[in-house]
């Protein structure tokens, strides 16, 4: 298996209720490094644009609003087979769906407060991970 970089987000629903470090446990305890964080306040222009691909669906602008409602945190896990390994540890994106002991059916709230975002291939990690990070921020 590959080493390999993933984006995730930890979002405003689980910074609010003071989940970072629960879920930072999970990565790490899982075998993922974070290799690059930071804390920040999403414009709407950089929410907008993170969710691009999701321009033309329903639920667009509530999603955008919704990432914008606080802080989030940004981050840059590595490890083997990083991509499928955080998307695993992460859960279905509706946490009714989501497996026992995953992230989003222990913590999120519904299919929109679902506490984390997670790259879905290794494309899309890289465009993600240099939407938020300059590569000499990411220390591997
Ligand atoms: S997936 O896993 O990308 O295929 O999931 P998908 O269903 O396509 O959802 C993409 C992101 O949109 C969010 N989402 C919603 N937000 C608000 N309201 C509704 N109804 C809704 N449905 C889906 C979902 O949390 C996904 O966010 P990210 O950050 O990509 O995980």
């Amino acid at each position: 298996m590959a080493i390999e970089r993933t984006l995730s987000i930890i979002k405003p629903d689980a910074t609010r209720r003071n989940l970072t470090g629960k879920i930072n446990a999970r990565f790490e305890e899982n075998g993922l490094r974070i290799i690059a964080q930071k804390r920040i306040q999403l414009t709407q222009a950089q929410a907008e644009a993170f969710y691009d691909v999701h321009r033309e669906r329903s639920f667009f602008n509530e999603l955008v609003t919704f990432m914008m409602s606080g802080p989030v945190v940004v981050q840059v896990l590595e490890g083997e087979d990083a991509v499928a390994k955080n998307r695993e540890i992460m859960g279905a994106t509706n946490p009714a769906n989501a497996a026992e002991g995953t992230i989003r059916k222990d913590f999120a709230e519904s299919i929109e407060a679902n506490s984390v975002h997670g790259s879905d291939s290794l494309e899309n990690a890289a465009r993600e991970v240099s939407f938020f990070f300059a590569e000499v921020e990411i220390v591997g």
